[in-house]
């Protein structure tokens, strides 16, 4: 894929979406380690900002991310990020992400997030298919993926080893036409 256009924004209600950038390095790494993302997250140890920063330029710059800061529409508060990542062009796919920061939770604004890069993936990219990963403890991740209609594709009992204890895994997926359908 192509990166981003550093000009690019997707409108929603309430946020926008718009491309993450360098400056938004300490805000972004208070949010990714924060404890109730970090035990939500399949990757565990700490971010560094060498590891961000080198995110940015491999992953990001390159377009093998597509990563977007949440931001208020009307104060222009961010709120958290919500991205792309593991794009496969032969299958034409590539799984969500998406962590807000610790005061911005449970008002909705994971939920028009997660529909908005819903319609920057089906309407923009013109994907086939959306999936995402979700520990199967994280009920808000389970009730969103479900509220923006993704179908539960697969429970995969015991499959990560993580801090010293064996966790289910949640395999979620959407395709474009049943997108396009929930839509009309
Ligand atoms: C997952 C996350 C993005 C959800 O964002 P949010 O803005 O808090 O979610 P919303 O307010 O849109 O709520 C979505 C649904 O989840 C429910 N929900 C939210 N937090 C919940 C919680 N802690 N427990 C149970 N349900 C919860 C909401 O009630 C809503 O369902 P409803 O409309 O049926 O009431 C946010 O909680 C987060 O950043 N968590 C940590 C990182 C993470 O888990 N990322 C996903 C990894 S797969």
């Amino acid at each position: 894929m192509k990166p981003v256009g550093r000009d690019y924004r997707i409108y929603g209600e309430r946020i926008y979406l718009r491309p993450i950038t360098e400056a938004d390095t300490d805000m972004v790494l208070e949010w990714r380690n924060s404890r109730a993302v970090v035990e939500n997250f399949i990757y565990r140890k700490p971010v560094t900002k060498d590891g961000h920063l080198n995110w940015l330029k491999n992953k990001v710059d390159k377009g093998l991310v597509h990563q977007f800061i949440i931001c208020d529409n009307v104060e222009d508060t961010p709120y958290g990020c919500v991205y792309l990542q593991n794009f496969d062009e032969e299958n034409n796919k590539a799984e969500s992400g998406i962590f807000l920061g610790n005061t911005n939770r449970r008002s909705g604004i994971g939920t028009e997030a997660e529909s908005l890069i819903l319609e920057y993936c089906f309407d923009k990219l013109e994907l086939h298919k959306v999936t995402a990963r979700v520990l199967s403890y994280n009920e808000a991740s389970l009730r969103l993926h479900e509220k923006a209609g993704y179908k539960k594709e697969a429970y995969l009992k015991d499959e990560l080893y993580i801090d010293g204890k064996y966790v289910d895994l949640v395999l979620y997926g959407i395709v474009n036409s049943d997108y396009i359908k929930a839509r009309s």
